[in-house]
């Protein structure tokens, strides 16, 4: 460790100047120790990679260059040195990793920063990533110039799963705000991107196999298969794993003005313009209804590498399936006990298709009943208490009540749930290890692709923080809101436009006026979100 420690602590003490000191890091890392001196950025400095190495990676160094530069202003010359031993950071990395991100990766790093260089040791390429995003935000603005203070951090993530859902149904958005949330998520290390791609409002996903989904469900607005295509690979290259959501049996009605024949009561449908719940569902009773669902999964797990296929599931109200005779005669004859009963029968079928295509399912939490297969993920949206039940019965569970963005509650209120917290606190070791951590959830039926980074930053640090950081790191809120406006500034280097677009919104509504007077009733304004 560094001898010079004591001292530091003793220099601080003295000067008082402890708290500023601290690293503007989000997420905290396991362990920081800061040491006299300071490492100078400047047009000299450059990155290499001196172990293990790939394209991947070497694309990864390449950005981090570019983004040092933007963040400082700074033309960097050296940046990309052919030689690691010219390097001012040289990037040590011990293997490739997974191919695509995965819950099993490694994620551990090490960062060693000294006045004369620094050294990041990794053990995968996905924690090389994390290890850079950790010193871009390092770089800071000192009396001689850009620099970063000596400083070792270690570091490894709380849960394997920590991700954002963004809904792109309610309102659409174009591929470049799905990449530049995605250039976010990776700075504060989010490594699951859950894309929300249909609801009753929109289907947002070219089908070759069923084309009416997307030309009559969709006003036009959906990604092509190659669209699809390139986020994934752009979030693999970020470290991080998308896990689409076809939403089903409910919420489906864009799905159902191209297909009425999936639905259980005759049509016809049209695209949802109002937001809430739709009485339309597939009919869970008709074999048609899965042979359509089999050829559509089929084309759709092509598509998306990761092994977790989210299936939706929520807020099925039953009305059509109660309103029709041929359902209820089939629930009585196979046993099945109201909507849930019905839902659960629906759900074990599609379980055998994702199966066949080697995925595992995910549900809301409205999934969890006694005929659930055992390897689904359950994400509780409705409250703590599924997931600790989840785990119980030996279900997988991530946690998202608590984290839903768009209800504008403060970050504070977020940073305070924790996945382990709660009802999951009775839990024996074993049934909370299956809590594999959390997302956060930006539905969009009150945003749009100008706003929507506004809603998701900086909040989604403080969540990225509570399922990265050990559990102990996390209590002091004045310490996250200092760390998360610091990162919101380093965010905006990102590409995200949180701020960016906040000025000419003003001036759009000012309309030719000064737009001064906008500014401060709107920053004097707090929204009153649904947290406490
Ligand atoms: C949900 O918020 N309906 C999952």
């Amino acid at each position: 460790m560094f001898p010079q420690l004591l001292l530091l602590t003793c220099v601080l003490g003295a000067a008082q100047t402890a708290r500023a000191a601290a690293p503007l890091l989000m997420p905290l890392p396991v362990k920081v120790e800061t040491a006299p001196g300071k490492l100078a950025i400047d047009g000299t400095f450059g990155v290499a990679a001196t172990g293990y190495s790939d394209r991947r990676l070497e694309l990864a160094l390449d950005r981090f260059a570019a983004r040092v530069s933007r963040q400082t202003g700074i033309r960097m010359l050296a940046a990309r040195p052919s030689s690691g031993d010219r390097a001012t950071l040289r990037v040590e990395c011990a293997g490739r990793g997974a191919e695509y991100p995965s819950p099993a990766d490694n994620e551990w790093y090490q960062l060693d920063v000294t006045p004369n260089g620094a050294r990041l040791k990794a053990a995968t390429v996905a924690a090389a990533l994390h290890g850079l995003e950790t010193f871009a935000q390092l770089v800071a603005p000192g009396p001689e110039g850009f620099q970063v203070a000596a400083t070792r951090i270690e570091d490894t993530p709380r849960f394997p799963w920590r991700g954002l859902m963004l809904d792109v149904s309610r309102h659409w958005m174009p591929v470049e705000v799905v990449e530049r949330n995605l250039d976010a998520m990776a700075a504060v290390k989010l490594n699951v991107f859950h894309w929300h791609l249909s609801d009753d409002q929109g289907f947002r996903v070219e089908s070759r196999r069923f084309p009416r989904l997307q030309q009559l469900g969709s006003d036009g607005d959906f990604y092509t298969q190659a669209d699809i295509r390139h986020v994934v690979a752009y979030a693999r290259d970020r470290g991080i794993r998308v896990v689409p959501e076809f939403d089903m049996p409910g919420h489906t009605n864009s799905w159902l003005v191209g297909y009425p024949e999936l639905a259980s009561a005759p049509g016809p449908y049209s695209i949802g313009r109002t937001w809430g719940v739709y009485d339309g569902a597939m009919d869970p009773t008709r074999e048609e209804t899965y042979e359509f669902l089999d050829a559509f999964l089929g084309e759709m797990t092509q598509l998306f590498p990761d092994p977790y296929f989210h299936i939706g599931g929520d807020e099925v109200n039953g009305k059509q399936w109660s309103q029709s005779s041929a359902i209820q005669a089939f629930a009585k004859e196979h046993n099945l006990e109201g909507a849930r009963g019905l839902q659960a029968y629906f759900n074990q079928r599609i379980q055998k298709l994702l199966q066949r295509y080697g995925k595992i399912m995910v549900g809301w939490d409205e999934v969890l009943h006694p005929d659930l297969p055992a390897d689904t993920v359950v994400q509780s949206w409705r409250g703590q208490a599924s997931l600790a039940e989840a785990a119980s019965k030996g279900f997988r569970g991530i946690l998202s009540a608590g984290y839903y963005l768009d209800h504008l509650s403060p970050a504070r209120y977020h940073y305070g749930i924790d996945p382990l917290a709660d009802a999951a606190q009775k839990l024996t070791p074993e049934e909370a290890s299956r809590i594999l951590g959390g997302e956060a959830c930006m539905w969009a039926e009150y945003a749009n692709a100008e706003t929507v980074d506004s809603r998701i930053w900086p909040r989604a640090a403080a969540i990225a923080e509570r399922l990265w950081s050990p559990k102990e790191a996390i209590a002091d809120v004045d310490s996250m809101y200092a760390r998360m406006e610091a990162v919101s500034r380093v965010l905006e280097w990102t590409g995200v436009r949180h701020r960016a677009n906040y000025g000419p919104m003003l001036d759009r509504l000012a309309a030719g006026r000064p737009a001064e007077p906008l500014r401060i009733l709107a920053d004097a304004c707090e929204a009153q979100g649904l947290g406490p």
